[in-house]
């Protein structure tokens, strides 16, 4: 017999039929970026979304205002590179001014962060996550293609002078590149008062060169960092995806992502909003409910509630990777937001 699945409840929080509320909501503010990290991007960058099919600032601050009338409590943007929109910080603003205030985070590279730190604080940013995946210079260049690490480590030191606390700091490691000096990361980033926490590789690069065998493992991270430091679990995590250890009895920490070896997509809040007007219910998504046409045709606030619930009602228990059925997403981290 087939089953019959209700619709999506017409009030009430942003459900899906797995239960779970969606309050984090991550926003691509732009496609492009400046670096070409390896697990991201090609050498040459991609085609990049051309300028008329992208959100402009009060289509993007509509949409964002929309959500968090649904519930949305936290609203992350990200890229690409969220610091090449030249109007981030009229963004920014426009979302400060949202009732109910939203926290406002960001993952950036950091390149160019150095200016725009105190200007976004000011704005209305309360959080920054820099992705940093290697202190050493040459390895740098190689996983970025880029030689910017100076850039990236004053980008840092702005944010946190800027009061943008904690400055959390990303990595991915990669087998043979810097999965030998996740140790020296740590080490950086404690020194400076940096949040360091590490996420597996996903199957989200342009170039589909992803392979689970090749993967650094959560696993294998935390056995490295134990070899130079004593790791104690903390508990309570909640929808939180990273494990979080105590470094040498703390008060630094470390977290680990495990997305990939020990998915936590039962606990997810997330939805996601792309630069072009995309509402994705998951990284992964294979499908994509389109905000920015209606928004255009003159739609109100109850018509776009409605797709938007629609779509949270198709996502689905989780990202299967690693299952037979799995698919990688047509559209890359870059596009999607990370
Ligand atoms: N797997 C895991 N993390 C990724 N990032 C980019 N691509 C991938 C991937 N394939 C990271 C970036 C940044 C954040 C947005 O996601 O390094 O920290
Ligand atoms: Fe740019 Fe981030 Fe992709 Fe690196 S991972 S190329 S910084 S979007």
């Amino acid at each position: 017999m087939p089953s019959v699945r209700p619709d999506a409840p017409a009030d009430g929080p942003l459900l899906d039929t797995f239960g779970r509320v969606a309050r984090d909501l991550r926003v691509s503010v732009t496609d492009r970026c400046n670096l070409r990290c390896t697990y991201c991007m090609p050498a040459e960058g991609l085609p990049w979304l051309p300028k008329p099919q992208m959100l402009t600032d009060a289509e993007l601050v509509r949409l964002v205002g929309i959500l968090v009338g649904l519930g949305v409590r936290q609203v992350r943007l990200t890229g690409g590179e969220p610091l090449l929109r030249r109007s981030l910080v009229d963004v920014v603003a426009g979302i400060a001014a949202l009732t109910p205030r939203p926290m406002i985070a960001m993952t950036t590279n950091g390149v160019g962060l150095d200016r725009l730190a105190a200007p976004l604080a000011a704005a209305g940013l309360d959080r920054v996550n820099v992705s940093l995946d290697t202190i050493d210079r040459d390895e740098f260049v190689a996983l970025t293609r880029r030689d910017r690490l100076a850039d990236v480590e004053a980008g840092l030191k702005a944010a946190a002078d800027a009061g943008l606390a904690p400055v959390k700091v990303n990595a991915v490691a990669m087998r043979g590149v810097n999965d030998g000096d996740v140790a020296d990361l740590l080490s950086w980033c404690i020194d400076r008062g940096y949040e360091l926490r590490f996420i597996e590789q996903m199957p989200l690069d342009a170039q589909h060169t992803w392979r689970a065998g090749a993967m650094v493992t959560a696993d294998e991270i935390e056995q490295r960092l134990t070899e130079r430091f004593t790791l104690t679990p903390v508990a309570g995590r909640g929808s939180a995806p990273a494990e979080r250890f105590l470094v040498d009895g703390g008060p630094a920490s470390v977290g680990i992502i495990a997305s990939v070896s020990r998915p936590f997509c039962g606990e997810c809040d997330r939805v996601r909003l792309t630069a072009d007007g995309q509402l994705r219910n998951c990284l992964f998504a294979n499908s994509e409910a389109n905000l920015r046409d209606p928004l255009r045709a003159g739609a109100t606030d109850a018509e776009i509630v409605a797709v938007i619930r629609a779509e949270m009602w198709r996502k689905g228990a989780g990202h299967g990777i690693g299952t037979p059925g799995f698919h990688q997403p047509d559209r890359p981290m870059s596009a999607i937001g990370g």
